[in-house]
């Protein structure tokens, strides 16, 4: 493969270099083996075994001295490491890499037209040019990009507009279509194609770049102004080796839950067809024109910051006293509250932040925890609502039951967050089955990693046979139902960098079974009532087959005439209907 080849050069040219870097290996230490040594070949272990090598401790190995490790020691660039370790990314198979690539266009798209205030028209394209290459576009109606720009976004690992701020949106590495990107470099070795345009009156500007693993910086290979019939957006196109497949982790699924989530979205996805044919697009409608809510950046809550954090705010703060940085670098910090700190950890106020030290700082922290403090802003958290989420759910599946709930915001290790939990029941909905549960982060749809999510762990350990429903012990419960998880946070605690699965915050884990319990008491109240109507519904069938032969019985002992027969049966009979309690 082209990137084994990459790595196989790496090495021996990193062996070249290290070589020659040797007679700068430190003045102290002492490199044993010279330069030309180095091309000689080693002794083998035999031969050493033979001669009574090795330093007495039984071993027969080469030992490496500090100094031959040093030799090797250097800077991994960002992007080298990401392309070694590609599955943290979620680049870890085919299905996963096409479906990643996807959903980071889709996400970025997406985040671009809310932060510009635009009802997002989002296209998908999949064409599919041999068994296991695909050609995927993704193109918004967004502010479009700044040139200067383009080459940093997707030629660059860790470059992004959200990472360095606490503001709910669903990126937040500054990792996600620059790694697409690269891993499309990497297997197909073609660049990223990049069409943007910020306005009417500006020019559309069309890159091909690829990204230099190396020094993670990027290479452009084509600059050129366009004829682009958008007056504003984005297109990338990104060629990758990927696999197509259906199912829960599929592209459709995903495309799916993404319109569940984001009603105001209208979403265009042309499924998989070869090039220069044309498809029928699917197109997934907008519930709703309304945008959500605009959320406000918040500063970090005193509360979830620790003392190596507060140290370093304390060193690149802009205030020039204690009191000043405490009230303007956090929230929910007053210059009086402030003061209040500073006064228990036994600092002034007029402090220097960039000359306190260590021990300060620490007296710092613990003032600050002894403090107390309002919770953190909640406006920073923009829910989907429980209205919208009944509207989805009822466009998603045709059940008997909805319900939804969002919960009040919260707080984990300082940062806001909000759980909303939606379910649906019965109907089309197969029950033989564990329940399915779809998850939801920042609006974004989690497909992979189920068992290691705090979603799945506070959906377990609910006891859904209290809710009328089926349970293994400790498993997911059984039934016709569809359940809906969604947090929505300034910061979303990913397990790892392909933001698959949330981390097991205690905080997360309750306002999740909250949540479902509160959708629970719903269903549960549904179920006892349809279940007595089951029940109701059976005894009067039972009764009405018999209330002939009552009256048969009755003609026989009181000698009743056929017509007041005829009229026992129908009084019988009317009595049972009035009697229906439901
Ligand atoms: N379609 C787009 N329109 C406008 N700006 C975009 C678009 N796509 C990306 N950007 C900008 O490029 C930046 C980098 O995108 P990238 O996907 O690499 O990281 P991110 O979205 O910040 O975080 P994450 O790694 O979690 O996805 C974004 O922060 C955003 O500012
Ligand atoms: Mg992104």
């Amino acid at each position: 493969m082209a990137e084994q080849e990459s790595f196989a050069f790496e090495s021996s040219a990193a062996a070249r270099r290290s070589g020659s870097r040797k007679k700068s290996a430190g003045r102290g230490a002492k490199v044993r083996r010279t330069r030309a040594d180095a091309k000689k070949p080693k002794p083998s272990p035999k031969k050493r075994r033979s001669s009574g090598g090795g330093d007495g401790d039984g071993g027969s190995r080469r030992r490496s001295t500090a100094a031959d490790l040093a030799l090797q020691q250097r800077d991994i660039s960002v992007s080298e490491f990401f392309a070694k370790n590609r599955h943290l990314l979620g680049f870890d198979n085919p299905a996963k890499a096409l479906l990643t690539t996807v959903k980071e266009g889709v996400d970025n798209a997406l985040d671009a037209c809310e932060e510009a205030g635009i009802v997002p028209d989002v296209r998908v394209e999949i064409v599919q040019l041999s068994e296991t290459r695909f050609r995927v576009a993704i193109e918004d109606n967004g502010p479009g990009i700044i040139r200067a720009q383009v080459p940093k976004i997707f030629g660059r690992l860790l470059y992004g507009s959200k990472f360095h701020r606490l503001r709910q949106s669903r990126g937040q590495q500054g990792i996600g279509i620059s790694a697409a990107g690269m891993y499309g470099l990497i297997t197909t070795g073609k660049p990223v194609v990049i069409t943007t345009r910020t306005g009417k009156k500006q020019a559309a500007h069309h890159f091909e770049l690829v990204i230099d693993t190396k020094t993670n910086q990027p290479k452009v290979k084509r600059d050129d102004e366009v004829e682009w019939d958008k007056d504003h957006g984005t297109r990338v196109e990104i060629e990758l080796e990927g696999g197509y497949r259906g199912g829960q982790h599929s592209i459709d699924a995903y495309i799916g839950q993404i319109s569940l989530a984001n009603p105001h979205v209208e979403l265009v996805f042309e499924p998989p067809h070869k090039p220069g044919t044309t498809v029928e697009p699917i197109i997934y409608p907008r519930v709703s024109r309304e945008l959500p809510p605009e959320t406000a950046e918040i500063k970090p809550h005193p509360y979830g910051v620790e003392l190596g954090v507060l140290m370093q705010m304390l060193r690149d703060t802009h205030s020039r006293n204690l009191r000043g940085c405490l009230h303007s670098d956090f929230s929910r910090v007053s210059s009086k509250v402030a003061e209040g700190i500073a006064k228990k950890a036994g600092i002034s106020p007029t402090r220097r932040p960039g000359e306190m030290s260590r021990e300060e700082a620490e007296k710092l922290h613990a003032a600050i925890q002894a403090t107390k403090l309002m919770a953190p802003p909640t406006d920073c958290i923009a829910p989907i609502g429980e209205a919208l989420l009944l509207k989805a759910l009822h466009a998603e599946v045709e059940a008997d039951f909805y319900a939804s709930v969002t919960r009040r915001p919260a707080v984990y290790r300082g940062n806001p967050f909000l759980i909303e939990t939606g379910l649906a029941y019965g109907g089309k909905l197969s029950g033989d089955d564990s329940v399915t549960v779809f998850r939801f982060a920042n609006r974004v749809p989690l497909q992979y990693q189920q068992g290691a999510c705090a979603i799945t762990k506070a959906v377990t350990a609910t006891d859904w046979r209290s809710y009328q429903l089926q349970q293994p012990r400790g498993a997911m419960p059984v039934g016709p139902m569809l359940l809906m998880v969604h947090i929505a946070s300034v910061w979303v605690p990913f397990t790892s960098e392909s933001k698959e699965a949330i981390a097991h915050y205690p905080e997360i884990i309750k306002e999740i079974r909250l949540g479902l319990q509160e959708c629970g008491r719903k269903v549960a109240t549904f179920i006892r009532k349809r279940k007595r109507e089951a029940d109701e519904a059976k005894k009067r069938a039972y009764i009405t087959q018999y209330i002939p032969q009552v009256a048969v019985g009755l003609q026989e002992i009181l000698g009743l005439s056929e017509t007041q027969t005829g009229k026992v049966v129908t009084d019988l009979k009317d009595v049972l209907e009035r009697s229906r309690k439901m």
